[in-house]
């Protein structure tokens, strides 16, 4: 089916009238910019479809799988023996725990882009940018120093914020943010995980802020990020946060 078919659900639920052009074609997923229809409020939408399920490998998943909950046994038997039904199971559940997990973080006033709908294979959310440029990522930016101190905090509460709403982004890197007008907006959120459920849970933190903390120290920002990520687990550990 073609990317375009697959946004024919978003046509007819009237939230988009034009699909305008490819922003990116990433490793999962192929990001649109659309011309959102006017009772959507906003000028144009992000819609994220995402690849057939075999581009993603089952080694690196059980990472981030590990303590999901699928609640139909029958499908939870598919989904343990990686059968072709099991495999068709998982892939939703990416796309539906991406947007799950945007509708959360948003609702709780994290600084990620507000979620419009979901379909089988495509996500509409936000569009970061305006008419000539989307976003570009922070890697692709350079900051002020005054903008670096800035953004490494707002990174920091947000990390925080989504640890009280019980989520560790899982692939926090430059890449998966986006800059605009001197703020930030955090993307890609399919393999992110509910800290009381997976068993990777701490590590995956420990690594989310070990890129933040690399790529901050390239402006001068000393920060120790296994001290933040046993702090933040500490405070997450006795409901603190
Ligand atoms: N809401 C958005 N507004 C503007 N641009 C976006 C939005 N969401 C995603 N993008 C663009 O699309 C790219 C891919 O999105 P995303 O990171 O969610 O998917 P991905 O498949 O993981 O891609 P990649 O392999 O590049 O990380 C982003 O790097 C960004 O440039
Ligand atoms: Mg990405």
């Amino acid at each position: 089916m073609s990317d375009q078919s697959l946004l024919e659900v978003f046509f007819e639920e009237g939230l988009i009238t034009d699909v305008l052009n490819v922003v990116k074609s990433g490793k999962e997923a192929t990001v649109y910019c659309c011309q959102a229809h006017p009772s959507t409020e906003t000028e144009f939408l992000a819609a994220k479809v995402y690849r057939s399920r075999q581009n993603r490998s089952f080694q690196n998943d059980a990472i981030y799988q590990a303590g999901r909950v699928i609640l139909d046994k029958r499908l939870q038997r598919a989904f343990n023996k990686k059968t072709r039904k099991g495999r068709e199971v998982q892939f939703t559940s990416w796309i539906e725990h991406e947007f799950q997990t945007l509708n959360l973080l948003y609702a709780a006033g994290a600084d990620v882009p507000k979620p419009f709908a979901c379909a089988d294979s495509a996500i509409l959310m936000e569009y970061v940018g305006d008419e000539q440029q989307p976003a570009p990522i922070l890697n692709k930016v350079l900051l002020t120093p005054t903008e670096a101190e800035l953004l490494f905090h707002q990174l920091l509460s947000n990390v925080e914020l989504w640890l009280a709403c019980d989520r560790i982004h899982g692939d926090l890197s430059p890449f998966n943010i986006l800059y605009w007008q001197g703020s930030v907006k955090i993307i890609d959120f399919p393999q992110s995980v509910d800290p009381h459920l997976n068993p990777n849970a701490f590590s995956l933190l420990a690594q989310d802020l070990e890129n933040l903390c690399k790529y901050w120290a390239k402006y001068g920002v000393q920060a120790n990020s296994l001290e933040i990520a046993e702090e933040l687990w500490r405070r997450f550990l006795r409901a603190e946060l």
